[in-house]
């Protein structure tokens, strides 16, 4: 088992909950955030809290030479697809460019092995359901291609270097654990806004596209329980991998829900009628985006375990019926 970690963005919705699992598999964690989206409150006491930015080199060499580490698991990065359209840059600066200088930080350092959080964003409109690893690779939105970027980056730097470094491409993070839980500001995606209505925060919930080629026409996601993602980056911290370029693996399901199911679902798990109402569709969205999920399954040897639609809701209402303004209440 990898012994000492280094959890870039391990403030934030997903990284909180590596940091958990790592340090319940005994390993020594330190987080570098920046909190630019995340929250301290968010990160357990048991792991060092480094307040950072990735693309400082100066930083991140004293930090690793303070803290050594033998694996770095990435997830520091902007995420939000409108704003990425709207404000390129910002997304090309934090997400490629200071990544690449985390990544040679890293390995300056001595690191052989690096974790990435990559994103079904990289396929763009797939042109098959379920979606395989080696699916054209074409992103819709700037934020994918950072993504598709950045997984270009640390194949070329892990061939070089013979780090072994792996891309895990989420398909949609959904759910919590206890203890953490979503809240993003702005929150975009689907469960947390539908469970902000059956909190009384928003009036009703929007459906953007109803006229999609799909069962009851409306887009079609696959959702995966943060938990079971994070299984997954701890198996990925220790999987033989051969240091020619990074591998990638989808993290979903390999099924889809869509959004009327989310909402039907939702209002089973909390018992409010949660109004919905249909808008057009937003640019750049595809109408299904399933996981191809064998790679995963066979180089991990894991499995989604907590990732049935109730579980996914009912965990993720409880944490939002706990902290209905996030990690501020
Ligand atoms: N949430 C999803 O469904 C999803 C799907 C696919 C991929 N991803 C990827 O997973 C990762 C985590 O997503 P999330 O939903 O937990 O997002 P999040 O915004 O909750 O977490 C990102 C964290 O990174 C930190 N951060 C951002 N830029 C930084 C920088 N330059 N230096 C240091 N810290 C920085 C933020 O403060 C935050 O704590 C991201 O890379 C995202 O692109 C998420």
């Amino acid at each position: 088992m990898t012994a000492r970690v280094l959890v870039t963005g391990g403030a934030g919705y997903i990284g909180s909950v590596v940091v958990d699992q790592l340090l319940a598999r005994g390993c020594r964690v330190v987080v570098l955030d920046d909190l630019s989206t995340g929250h301290r409150e968010a990160v357990a006491e048991g792991a060092t809290f480094v307040h950072g930015g990735i693309g400082d080199r100066g930083a991140v060499e004293s930090l690793l030479a303070r803290e050594p580490v033998d694996a770095i698991v990435h997830l520091a990065a902007f995420a939000l697809v409108a704003e990425s359209v709207a404000d390129p840059e910002k997304y090309r600066t934090n997400n490629v460019a200071a990544a690449r200088v985390l990544l040679d930080a890293v390995v300056g350092a001595g690191v052989r092995r690096f974790v990435f959080s990559s994103s079904c964003a990289v396929y763009g409109h797939p042109q098959r359901t379920p979606i395989a690893e080696d699916a054209p690779l074409a992103p819709v939105n700037p934020y994918g291609e950072t993504k598709l970027e950045f997984e270009r980056v640390l194949s070329a730097g892990a061939a070089r270097s013979g780090v072994a470094a792996v891309s895990l491409r989420y398909f949609n993070a959904a759910g919590a654990t206890e203890r953490r839980g979503e809240d993003h500001a702005p929150e975009t995606h689907l469960i947390p806004n539908v469970l902000a209505v059956a909190l009384g925060l928003r009036p009703s919930v929007d459906v953007f596209g109803a006229d999609y080629a799909t069962p009851d026409g409306t887009a079609v996601r696959d959702y995966i329980h943060v938990d079971d993602l994070a299984d997954a980056h701890v198996r990925a911290l220790d999987v033989p991998v051969d240091g020619t370029g990074a591998l990638a693996l989808n993290l979903g399901t390999g099924s889809g829900h869509s959004v009327r199911q989310v909402v039907a679902a939702a209002r089973r798990v909390t018992g409010h009628p949660i109004p919905a109402a249909d808008r057009p569709r937003r640019p750049g969205d595809p109408p299904e985006l399933v996981a191809a999920v064998h790679r995963a399954a066979g180089v991990l040897g894991w499995r989604p375990r907590r990732s049935s639609l109730e579980e996914i809701l009912a965990s993720a209402w409880r944490w939002h019926q706990a902290h209905p303004r996030g990690y501020r209440s």
